[in-house]
């Protein structure tokens, strides 16, 4: 059964009857039933209380025919459990208290030990699993070590990430060694949710863009790579970037099954430079969602066209969904894959 969901077959090239489709950052904001709940609970409480991760992962499926579930979590939970104190201030995003910048800070970090510090994901995906199965995989994601540690290193988010590479061009050494206890972390942090039940997962190198071919090659592939080697194959694996047009050859040498892209390259390009052994995943505007629904139909149908069919397709925004997105905008989007895609 498990093996017959059309997303599944999508990651591994096989036909599919339809081409699947989810978003990124499809449990949050922008549904009134998720900011109900957050009302009554920071962020952090809604993400370690199993029966709340649970509800939020689902609420998306209630609404929406969509070709999977992703377990609601975060890429930055797995770091108070290694030492990194971490606050989500209001309007703010994530604020980090002691930002590693030194070579003592990167020896103060401890392991993840996810049975001690996570342990409630291992929970949220296992009633996710009860719930949804049957219908549609669950994915479970991490940050990839990349951008995990720009969040470490800048104490936040981050615009030019200048603390970053002042460290991986300043003291190589020290940045090397944090990557590899950061690529250690992220392994654990996957191989946790996929003992749990995660069927794929998503590496999310959301910042990479950032970097020049040459330093992506040279400070963060052999960390990705390593990261994926590590899963195996037991589970497919999505890894994403945005502004990445021009390291998406690089991206593929770091692994994945699917590759996924923004909107900011068209399709049909993207595949062109990675080539037909990999699954592509995206890529509409996010904003896209604000226009009247002709238009996101026709944005839909253009995508379509780019990935003309390709086995491997997985439809996606471009990046997460906004907060602000109309809802029922969502919907069209959703229906017009489907229906555009039928076989
Ligand atoms: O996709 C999903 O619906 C699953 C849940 C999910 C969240 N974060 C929940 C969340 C996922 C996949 C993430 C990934 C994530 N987290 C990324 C990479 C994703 C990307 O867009 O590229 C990053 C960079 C983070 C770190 C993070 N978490 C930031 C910067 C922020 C604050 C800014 C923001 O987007 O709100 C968060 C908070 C966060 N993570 C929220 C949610 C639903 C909002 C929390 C709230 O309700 O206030």
């Amino acid at each position: 059964m498990t093996s017959e969901y059309r997303f599944l077959k999508a990651c591994r090239r096989e036909d599919v009857d339809a081409t699947p489709v989810w978003m990124m950052r499809q449990a949050g904001r922008y549904l009134e039933e998720y900011r109900a709940l957050r009302a009554q609970h920071s962020f952090l409480e809604m993400c370690r209380t199993p029966e709340l991760a649970a509800e939020v992962t689902i609420q998306p499926l209630r609404r929406f025919d969509i070709d999977a579930a992703i377990i609601f979590a975060d890429i930055l939970l797995p770091l108070p459990g290694i030492g990194v104190d971490l606050e989500f201030a209001k309007g703010e995003g994530p604020v980090i208290g002691n930002p590693v910048r030194s070579a003592a800070d990167v020896d103060a970090l401890t392991p993840l030990v996810p049975e001690q510090h996570v342990p409630f994901l291992a929970e949220a995906i296992k009633m996710v699993r009860r719930e949804i199965e049957g219908r549609v995989p669950l994915i479970g994601f991490s940050g990839a070590p990349f951008t995990l540690a720009s969040y470490v290193i800048e104490g936040g988010s981050s615009r030019n990430y200048v603390n970053t590479k002042q460290m991986m061009y300043g003291a190589p050494a020290v940045w090397h060694r944090f990557m590899d206890k950061m690529a250690g972390v992220v392994s654990t942090y996957l191989d946790y949710q996929i003992d749990a039940g995660a069927q794929v997962v998503q590496l999310f190198d959301s910042w990479v863009g950032v970097l020049s071919p040459a330093d992506y090659r040279e400070y963060v592939l052999p960390y990705s790579q390593k990261v994926i080697e590590s899963i195996g194959g037991v589970v497919p694996v999505i890894h994403f970037g945005t502004d990445t047009a021009t390291l998406l050859p690089l991206m593929k040498e770091a692994g994945g099954d699917v590759i996924g892209v923004d909107w900011r390259m068209d399709l049909a390009d993207a595949w062109r430079v990675l080539g037909d052994d990999v699954g592509v995943q995206g890529n509409l505007d996010p904003v896209v969602l604000y226009a009247p629904p002709a238009v996101i139909e026709e944005k839909v149908a253009e995508v379509l066209r780019s990935a003309a069919g390709r086995p491997g397709h997985i439809f996606n925004l471009g990046h997460g969904i906004l907060p602000t997105t109309p809802i029922e905008h969502a919907r069209v989007m959703i229906d017009a894959v489907h229906r555009l895609s039928a076989r």
